[in-house]
């Protein structure tokens, strides 16, 4: 194991257990992902500036937006607790004015709302139809639903975070208010899913 093999280094300085630390890694890397790991190369048109980066990252969660609120009547129509549908519901009425709080400021930047296939949400949305499909209706199978809706709100609280930072350095104060209020509501809405969650499995123990 690699963990008994370093023991002996106790007696050595730092700099000589860097230096074997590094003589281990190339060695024993050989048939280790970090010994394959490459430089991947840019692709044509690949974002350059801070900018570029900002606004790709728009174009993803524009998608990803899009890609919720078709997602978000099926998982209201499995859920069976009523607490849980209407917090749906209600958060795809936000969604739908999150998607427009998008395009105002794709305006802000003087471009047209374009979206870009967001892997991430995709994966995210496809792991909530396999929960519904692999659950019972009922507690367990709302759950689930929780379950997969928390992910997606704490990919969404990430990303509308990540975005905001680059519109502070970027100084897009037009852009941050918007972002930054798209922000608080997934957090509300993740805190409510906290709670149905909290209550739900509290009644099923019951
Ligand atoms: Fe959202
Ligand atoms: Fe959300």
């Amino acid at each position: 194991m690699a963990t008994a093999t370093k023991s002996p280094a106790k007696k050595t300085t730092t700099k000589k257990v860097a230096e074997k630390k590094t003589t281990e890694k190339k060695t024993a890397g050989k048939s280790s992902a970090s010994a394959s790991a490459k430089k991947i190369p840019a692709k044509k048109g690949a974002a350059k500036e801070l900018k570029d980066l900002f606004e790709d990252g728009l174009k993803d969660i524009y998608w990803a937006e899009k890609a919720l609120a078709k997602a978000l009547p099926k998982m209201q129509k499995n859920a069976t607790s009523e607490k849980l549908k209407t917090a749906i519901a209600d958060h795809l009425m936000e969604t739908e004015k999150q998607i427009t709080r998008l395009e105002d400021c794709f305006a802000a930047l003087g471009k047209k709302a374009q979206a870009k296939k967001c892997d991430a949400m995709q994966g995210l949305l496809d792991e909530g139809k396999g929960i519904m499909e692999e659950t019972k209706p009922g507690s367990v199978r709302d759950a689930g639903i929780i379950s997969a809706a928390q992910k997606v709100e704490h990919y969404e609280i990430a990303t509308y975070g990540t975005l905001a930072a680059f519109a502070k350095v970027l100084k897009e104060k037009e852009c941050l208010s918007l972002l930054l209020k798209t922000l608080e509501e997934e957090k509300k809405c993740d805190e409510l899913l906290t709670k149905i969650a909290d209550t739900n499995l509290n009644e099923k123990a019951k």
